[in-house]
């Protein structure tokens, strides 16, 4: 889609911050080699309580808990590896580009610390070194929530096997317009949500009107085609995009996402199975802001629709390209792609052929992260950004579900999509159809893109 054309451009925000534990690169160099190795009290506990323990505790998305020295001796081993390898914690933006205000990577001190603990064989220290334990809210992270939207049906998981993506609709009740300042999703049973995106359905969209409200659906429950194909495929707002390790986050001072009265909310949920049997029934919690903002926060995207990925292809570009039409202040990026998705850039493309890269993403289907610019960026009107995909469609993938197959764009993960989601903040009047109206329209040079 090109950027200039609104019926893709969804409005308002899908931003979700990793524990907004922004590693500091200090100067700490390594202490002389005579000094005592590290210990689990002193050097460790404090880095797996800033950088770990937001999934790694009882109840959190990590497969055990890193809270005890016992916890953390068991793993030693693997916690040093994990770190070194910087496969922990998620995160997947090469540090060549940019600077992100939600980035937990550790520090190359850090990392060394848990490797040279792990070498000593995990002494424990001397528990008086300890901080005080990390306390955990068990309830909302936000303050309490002026309105908690639930879905009404929990939604049943099998035991094992794939769970087709599953949507709930459920209305608001708003009756009049709302600016929302804050907002977390809380899923009931965390293990199985493997992300939920709520969107934002106002009373005149036709989105999934033939979808029953208050009952869990997929995709396959629909008879008629527009339905099946529409499904994933919407012009609504995104209110919040959870995925795991996200913590909601307040917009700035100023910023918020608007809820037009009498919409409805959207939970598009991908659930995962965990040898058992469970149900879910996720909330969205929200915190209305106390007056008007200033700026009005839009998400929009960069997609390409028409692409086909040869079989075994395991280096594929497709690219999307539009003109921002009026300023905006941009603060963050959310890439989509399925399985095959290799790497997605973000650049800005000079007049002169020139390309700054803003973010590139080593993609990863299993961790769908937004990306939070440290420093917002205001952009003029007539900035040409680009979206830049990879896709691998080899057998050197171990996640392509078919390497003979020529890939299109679909709803399905064996299918595939484009999408650079990014979000903007502009004027509050501003709703994207104005946002996306040029104000020197006849003097300006068509978008080009893809197609
Ligand atoms: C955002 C949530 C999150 C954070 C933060 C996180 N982890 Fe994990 N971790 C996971 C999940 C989920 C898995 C299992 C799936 C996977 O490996 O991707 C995992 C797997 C691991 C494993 C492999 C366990 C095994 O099965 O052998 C280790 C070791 C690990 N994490 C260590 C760490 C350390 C050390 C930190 C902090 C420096 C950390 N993790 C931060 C979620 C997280």
């Amino acid at each position: 889609m090109p950027l200039k054309t609104p019926a893709f451009a969804a409005a308002v925000v899908a931003l979700l911050s990793l524990a907004a534990a922004r590693t500091h690169e200090t100067k700490v160099q390594a202490g002389p080699r005579d000094i005592a190795p590290p210990s689990f009290y002193r050097d460790v506990l404090p880095i797996l309580q800033q950088h770990c323990q937001s999934c790694h505790r009882s109840g959190g998305i990590g497969p055990m808990p890193l809270v005890t020295y016992e916890n953390a001796r068991a793993y030693a081993q693997e916690i040093a590896n994990f770190a070194g390898k910087r496969k922990m914690p998620p995160w997947f933006a090469d540090p060549r580009y940019g600077h992100f205000s939600n980035d937990p990577s550790l520090t190359a001190a850090e990392i060394q610390k848990l490797a040279a603990w792990a070498d000593a064989s995990a002494p424990a220290g001397d528990p008086k070194d300890a901080p005080p334990p990390r306390k955990w809210i068990e309830g909302w992270n936000i303050p309490q929530p002026d309105a908690i939207l639930k879905m009404a049906k929990p939604v049943a998981l099998p035991a094992q096997g794939d769970v087709e993506y599953t949507y709930e609709i459920v209305p608001t009740g708003f009756a009049e317009d709302k600016w929302v300042q804050m907002s977390e999703v809380r899923p009931s049973s965390r293990e199985n949500v493997h992300h939920a995106v709520v969107y934002i359905r106002p009373p005149d969209s036709k989105w999934l009107r033939r979808a029953p409200v208050g009952v869990p659906f997929t995709v396959s429950d629909m008879t008629d085609e527009d339905s099946r194909h529409g499904a994933h495929w919407t012009d609504s707002d995104i209110l919040l995009v959870y995925a795991p390790g996200s913590s909601p986050d307040q917009w700035p001072p100023g910023m918020a996402k608007f809820v037009p009265a009498g919409s409805d909310l959207v939970f598009q949920m991908h659930y995962t199975t965990h040898r058992h049997a469970a149900s879910d029934q996720t909330s969205i919690g929200i915190v209305f802001a106390r007056q008007r903002p200033a700026q009005r926060v839009l998400t929009l995207q960069l997609t390409n629709d028409h692409f086909v990925i040869p079989p075994g292809a395991d280096d594929y570009r497709v690219e999307a390209r539009g003109t921002l039409p009026n300023d905006a202040t941009l603060l963050s990026f959310f890439p989509h792609m399925h399985l095959r998705g290799k790497q997605f850039d973000y650049n800005i493309v000079g007049a002169d052929g020139s390309v700054e890269t803003l973010l590139r993403v080593n993609y990863d289907f299993y961790w769908q992260l937004s990306y939070r610019l440290e420093e917002p960026r205001l952009l003029k009107a007539g900035t040409m950004l680009q979206a830049v995909a990879l896709y691998d469609n080899s057998r050197g993938n171990s996640h392509n579900p078919d390497p003979d197959a020529s890939v299109r764009w679909g709803d399905q993960t064996y299918d595939e999509m484009m999408v650079g989601f990014f979000d903007v903040a502009v004027r509050a009047d501003l709703d994207k159809w104005h946002y996306f109206i040029r104000p020197d329209a006849a003097a300006e040079k068509p978008a080009s893109q893809s197609h």
